[in-house]
């Protein structure tokens, strides 16, 4: 049986609305989703969202609400930027979900029973915005060590993970596979943390302070703590437990895309979560950067977030889409500005695919009265074969940024081949129209291969110059070869359409 191509987004808080930071992930996501679907292979994306813990509990009581009714009201809020970015998951999890609870309090009785947890009393300092409990040594001049914050002291008994029985294993099953922790430096990073005493991770949260959890099995007086609880997430959606079946077919995972900011915890609390629990490693955890804006993080407590939503409908979600894939080679941090993406839509969308669609579109109903000619074998423009093979080692590496400038090569490549060839001059000549012939079937399937690729990165253009070129839409490229050929038939009656990427000016709202 083939293994399913199984990954995962982090689960989203949802004390607020999503912003272009978490579509970041998801379009990343949904992008290799995408690509692997066209490989032919069975895929499974999951996402959802992160419902318990002191943020949302705050949040909730701010809003004067129930945190469940609080929760249910924000949650449609990501499902519907999801479906108007074109995300395309397989499963949606909620944590707040009977059967992940079932598999987090099963985990907990598991470990409780195997030794790896136990009880006792706990002084340190807390942050509430990281609800990260932090030891006097790991504060950084008095305050959080991640955000920089206040802290308040505490004293509560808990339960604990052993997290510091598996250091070594993990130091050692890190070395061992150099694959598991990507980019480089961040799996540098994560062992330069690891140089470091692990101590053991407090996973509950006294009811008396936070009542908004999964009740920690046994006792009355806990819940569990949000990031054991959510981390969960990736076995309990892939039917760990309770559908045996299905999990053989996904685990281990291929990829758990996270943001930088949460490498710890899938890079060192995961891995040891499952070694004590006897599930193998999942294939990669991979790090990408942060989108900033003039200097700071984008972030709900700074107050600096972009929405996404605002974005789609000024340009459309493939605009964002390819912005955000394309700015930044994935792995470092982005600058992201409005301005910087206007200019990215006219020199790239607008002027570069948008017009080569255009051109192509207006000569063919111009010289052929719109039904593509039929043009010699051949004399291709760019080598089809190659263009699949560098735009899947990209995708494979994780980087779409690559991935794009592949393409982006393919119609620059074309637009050239209309500045060289100059149709304009060939149609004057009659004894020159199977050159105009040649020219015109070559550059209609330039498009159709640019557009059968870019159904990864852009899947509504995509779809829309696939439909006017009458060729359906691409699901699978199996085995390669159909891709290597030509990819539109002589004799096609095409439909120009309205432009891709109008002029800003020009676009109707
Ligand atoms: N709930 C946890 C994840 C639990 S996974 C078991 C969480 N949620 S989050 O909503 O705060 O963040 C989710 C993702 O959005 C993270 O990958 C995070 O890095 C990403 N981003 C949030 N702000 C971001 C930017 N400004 N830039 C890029 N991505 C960022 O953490």
């Amino acid at each position: 049986m083939t293994k399913t191509y199984y990954l995962t987004t982090p689960i989203y808080y949802v004390n607020g609305k999503p912003h272009i930071g978490h579509a970041y992930t998801s379009i990343l996501c949904d992008t290799f989703a995408r690509f692997h679907r066209l490989r032919g292979e069975p895929v499974f994306y999951i996402t959802g969202t992160d419902e318990h813990g002191i943020k949302v509990q705050k949040a909730a009581i701010e809003q004067k609400k129930e945190p469940k009714a609080f929760v249910d009201e924000i949650v449609p809020q990501f499902k519907d930027l999801w479906r108007v970015l074109g995300i395309r998951y397989d499963h949606f999890i909620r944590t707040t979900d009977e059967y992940h609870k079932q598999v987090v309090q099963k985990v907990l009785a598991d470990l409780e029973a195997k030794g790896d947890i136990y009880k006792a009393k706990y002084q340190g300092w807390y942050c509430t915005p990281c609800e990260s409990f932090w030891t006097e040594l790991q504060l950084k001049e008095g305050k959080c060590s991640d955000c920089g914050r206040a802290v308040d002291r505490l004293e509560e008994e808990n339960y604990f993970f052993k997290l510091s029985k598996y250091q070594d294993w993990l130091i050692g099953y890190i070395r061992d596979n150099p694959y598991f922790i990507q980019p480089d430096y961040r799996k540098n990073e994560v062992l330069g943390f690891l140089k470091e005493p692990l101590e053991d991770l407090c996973i509950t949260r006294p009811k008396a302070r936070l009542t908004w959890g999964i009740e920690y099995p046994g006792s009355k007086d806990h819940v569990v703590y949000v990031w054991f609880d959510a981390l969960l997430n990736y076995l309990s959606g892939a039917g760990y437990f309770l559908d045996d079946k299905k999990f053989k077919s996904l685990w281990p995972a291929d990829l758990h895309l996270v943001g930088k900011d949460i490498l710890r915890q899938h890079a060192v609390f995961w891995p040891i979560m499952l070694k004590a629990m006897g599930v193998i490693m999942p294939k990669l955890v991979f790090a990408h950067g942060w989108w900033r804006i003039g200097g700071a993080k984008m972030s709900k407590s700074v107050g600096n977030v972009v929405d996404p939503i605002a974005l789609v409908q000024k340009y459309g979600s493939d605009v964002l889409r390819y912005f955000l894939l394309n700015e930044v080679t994935l792995g470092l941090d982005g600058t992201y500005s409005e301005d910087l993406l206007v200019e990215r839509y006219s020199s790239d969308l607008a002027n570069s695919l948008g017009n080569l669609w255009h051109r192509t579109a207006s000569m063919i109903e111009k010289y052929f009265e719109g039904k593509i000619p039929q043009g010699k074998a051949g004399t291709r423009i760019y080598d089809a074969a190659g263009l699949w093979d560098e735009t899947s080692k990209a995708v494979l590496a994780h980087d779409p940024r690559e991935a794009l400038a592949r393409i982006w090569a393919v119609i620059t490549r074309a637009n050239q081949f209309v500045e060289e060839t100059k149709p304009w001059a060939l149609a004057k000549d009659p004894s020159r129209i199977d050159e105009l012939a040649d020219v015109l079937f070559n550059l209609a399937d330039s498009v159709a291969h640019v557009a059968v690729l870019l159904q990864a990165f852009m899947p509504e253009t995509a779809k829309v110059i696939l439909e006017r070129l009458k060729i359906g839409p691409i699901e699978q490229i199996r085995g390669d070869k159909e891709f290597y050929g030509s990819l539109v038939t002589a004799g096609t009656v095409i439909e120009k359409g309205e432009p891709l990427f109008p002029r800003l000016d020009e676009k109707k709202p």
